[in-house]
């Protein structure tokens, strides 16, 4: 049975120190591609994660391959020593979520994301808890990403949700709420990366999904941007679902893109 939580409102941290630096310095950062799991079932998943072997990618488990075979997955993963980013995008009471991180850190689940509208007290609930528990485990902490604005939303469904400003502003206000919970970075899209570095510093981390080689399909993204853009603007890690997984080729689209990126 997990811990009775109990929140601590000390461990929302106000005075980060972290690097508040420009981002002259990201033409230095590795972009590291992020491998989305996008697929139907264990058979086809296990076949990417195979055919992917050798070729330096992270993999991402969202909610598809979580909800359809997520433990055969996690257990392929986990035999193959792979770290891999575990989506399951938590919004929730803090109590529920850190009863989540709880029962989701394992060894090699280098990242986990949670929406930062779940607001400071859920997003340090979450930090906290992946701390205990990989403390708990012995293994790594790994990385809460907080989720700002998702990529599919454009400025009229912002409107909508009664968001007022653009993506841009939103993303900025919620990475620093999310850097002040002790999150280890965010989920934003490229547009973003440049402004949340220089407001949240070098070393928070900006994943960015909506990426899309020139020439493939945007599907239901809206603010998409090159895997060169995605370099050049700073970002630690971009994540590609489609324009690799239904390739006929995934290995040489993934080539591809490590290719542009680095
Ligand atoms: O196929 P595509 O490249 O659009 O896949 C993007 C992946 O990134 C999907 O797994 C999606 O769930 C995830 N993601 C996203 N936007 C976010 C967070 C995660 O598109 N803000």
């Amino acid at each position: 049975m997990s811990p009775p939580f109990t929140f601590s409102p000390n461990f929302l941290r106000k005075d980060v120190a972290g690097a508040r630096g420009s981002v002259a310095k990201s033409a230095r950062v590795k972009t590291r591609l992020v491998v989305a799991i996008d697929v139907p079932t264990f058979v086809r998943a296990k076949h990417l994660i195979e055919t992917l072997a050798g070729i330096d990618v992270t993999f991402k488990v969202g909610y598809e391959a979580l909800y359809g075979y997520g433990p055969d997955l996690l257990g392929l993963l986990e035999s193959r020593g792979a770290a891999y980013m575990l989506d399951v995008k938590l919004h929730d009471i803090p109590r529920t979520v850190h009863a989540a991180v709880h029962a989701l850190v394992r060894p090699g689940v280098a990242l986990l994301t949670v929406h930062a509208l779940g607001g400071a007290e859920m997003l340090a609930a979450a930090a906290e808890a992946a701390a205990e528990r990989a403390a708990e485990l012995g293994i790594p902490a790994p990385g809460v990403l907080a989720i700002t604005i998702l990529t599919s939303l454009a400025a009229k469904d912002l409107r909508e949700l009664g968001l007022g400003g653009g993506a841009g502003e939103n993303a900025s206000r919620l990475a620093a709420l999310a850097r002040d919970a002790r999150c280890a970075g965010i989920v934003c899209s490229v547009a973003e990366v440049a402004a949340v570095k220089s407001a949240c510093g070098d070393a928070f981390i900006a994943l960015c999904p909506g990426i899309r080689p020139g020439g493939s399909a945007h599907g239901d993204q809206r603010r998409i941007a090159t895997p060169g853009d995605a370099r050049a603007a700073g970002a630690d890690y971009i994540v590609v679902g489609r324009p690799i997984v239904e390739d006929a080729d995934p290995a040489a689209a993934a080539r591809a893109i490590l290719a542009e990126l680095n």
